[in-house]
């Protein structure tokens, strides 16, 4: 496997408008838990995970005002929100960004300068089809379609990024590089796209109409839309314009994880904003899908709707992540019911994980007085366990880095259910009354395959994965088999997962 010099991840930033719910909490964790991984494997230097808000434009306006707050009261109110929400959902970010922030608004002026001075910035009246719920101008062919909310005729002198001088290059681009959009049906949506004739982009709002946003630096008159102050978050805190070093060091970023309601910003306002100040483009754009949790969705014989925010008071945050990450096929939609979750929160986390824990736990200890024996000879069936415990990691991680999160997890559950069915042939408990060695032997592997899975789960589960290193008093970071260390006591410990019990 190619080893990767750095790896920069980013979140799309979020508007402010609104409380943060599960959408926002989707793609934190999962870029949460790919840095994590990244971090096991290339080093936590290097390693940045970016997230934040997106905190200008009208949306932020307008909930500003129906609070009877200014939009920076706003803003400053609900940022906590969201750090609070990060904070509990284990999420380790190395950098927050906030739009309002002075280091970002000077690489934005910066940035429009040089796309003036670069002559990709010009001034024109237009009239057209303005959406005022998306905050843009709309095509014919949008206007026609009916998709859109308060849609009104509007005629305004406005600045415009020459968006479409690129229209060609990108094409080009995004059919030699068949990493940059993913998965490979998004960037089909964006070819699609630009088949037809690539508009200028208005970057301008006039203050009469909305003040709050960045002051373009050659127009007081105006403030930036608030896509091209906020894509250009990714390049703000790599250092562009400020530090150098740290900028030649992050940047291409090599994953932007964004949901696919925001593709044609990232794949095609962001590519060309790119070009226009001459810098690399970013090496992948993920497009996941949504999470669907209508009430239709939730389950009826449940009773109540549930916001699945609140799941993690009641069962805790891992086995959020874990549904959340197990559950949806990257790229696709996925239904989020309650039923599902508690379906596999008893497979997988009660039936599986906690309960191989609690068997090897149960029989070393009755057996062994709790001290993990000492392996003897290895014999078939042990070799079997062996051999897949071998390729777990790599395999992991190969899974992991072409971004197929919750077969990477499979991996490790269906292992898990491998040594299970091995400890149920094998019998240890039966074994034990007549080859003491045998018996042994069968209970180093078992947990040493259930040490190897917690600490390949850590990126998922943290809490969980941890607990059950601390009870094998194994460290977090040896990821190869045969590590497990014979000869210690375990730790007690309750159920890891104790089981949902519907009734
Ligand atoms: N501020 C912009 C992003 C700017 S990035 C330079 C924005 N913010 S948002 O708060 O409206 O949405 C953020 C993300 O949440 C989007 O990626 C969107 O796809 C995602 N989700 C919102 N609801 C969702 C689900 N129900 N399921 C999964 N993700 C969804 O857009």
């Amino acid at each position: 496997m190619k080893v990767q010099r750095k790896f920069y991840i980013t979140t799309p930033i979020y508007y402010v408008n609104d409380q943060p719910h599960i959408g926002h909490a989707y793609t934190t964790i999962l870029a949460d838990v790919l840095a994590r991984f990244h971090r096991a494997r290339i080093g936590e230097e290097k390693v940045f995970f970016l997230t934040g808000l997106d905190e200008h434009g009208q949306k932020v306006q307008q909930a500003a005002e129906k609070r009877g707050l200014s939009p920076q009261q706003h803003c400053d109110d609900l940022f906590p929100r969201f750090k609070d929400l990060w904070k509990k959902l284990g999420i380790q970010y190395n950098d927050f960004i906030r739009t309002t922030e002075t280091r970002h608004i000077k690489v934005v002026q910066h940035v429009l300068q040089k796309v003036y001075e670069a002559q990709d910035i010009y001034a024109a009246e237009y009239e057209g089809w303005y959406s005022v719920a998306e905050e843009r101008f709309l095509t014919e062919k949008e206007k026609e379609s009916g998709q859109f909310r308060d849609v009104k005729q509007l005629k305004e002198r406005n600045w415009f990024f020459k968006m479409s001088k690129y229209q060609a290059r990108l094409i080009e681009y995004i059919e030699t590089h068949p990493e940059f959009i993913q998965p490979d049906h998004r960037r089909n949506e964006v070819l699609g796209f630009l088949r037809q004739p690539l508009g200028d982009l208005c970057i301008s709002r006039p203050k009469s109409r909305l003040s709050w946003g960045i002051e373009l630096p050659f127009d007081r008159d105006y403030v930036t839309y608030v896509w091209f102050d906020a894509l250009l978050n990714y390049i703000t805190v790599a250092g562009y314009n400020s530090n150098e070093k740290n900028f030649d060091k992050w940047w291409p970023a090599d994953v932007h994880l964004i949901g696919k309601d925001i593709l044609i910003t990232h794949a095609v306002y962001w590519p060309t904003m790119l070009f226009s100040l001459g810098l690399p483009l970013p090496k992948t754009i993920f497009a996941h899908g949504w999470w669907l949790t209508g009430a239709a969705k939730m389950s009826k014989s449940l009773g109540n709707v549930v916001n699945p925010l609140d799941l993690i008071e009641q069962y805790g945050v891992d086995a959020l992540r874990y549904y959340l990450m197990r559950e949806m096929v990257l790229g696709q939609d996925a239904n989020f019911t309650l039923e599902g979750f508690i379906k596999r929160y008893n497979s997988d986390l009660a039936n599986d994980f906690g309960n191989l824990l609690n068997r090897v736990s149960g029989l070393i200890s009755k057996n062994f007085g709790g001290i993990i024996p000492v392996r003897d000879e290895l014999i078939q069936e042990d070799l079997e366990i062996k051999n897949v415990g071998e390729n777990l990691n790599s395999n992991v991680h190969r899974l992991i880095g072409e971004l197929r999160v919750n077969e990477a997890i499979e991996e490790v559950m269906s292992f898990i259910r491998m040594v299970n069915t091995y400890l149920e042939k094998q019998a240890p408990w039966k074994v034990a009354k007549v080859d003491l060695k045998r018996a042994e032997t069968i209970l180093y592997v078992s947990t040493e395959a259930l040490r190897l899975s917690a600490v390949l789960l850590i990126p998922v589960m943290p809490e969980k994965s941890k607990t059950v290193l601390k009870i094998l008093s194994a460290l977090e970071s040896k990821a190869n088999w045969g590590e497990l260390k014979p000869s210690t006591q375990l730790q007690s410990h309750p159920a890891l997962f104790p089981r949902i019990e519907i009734i």
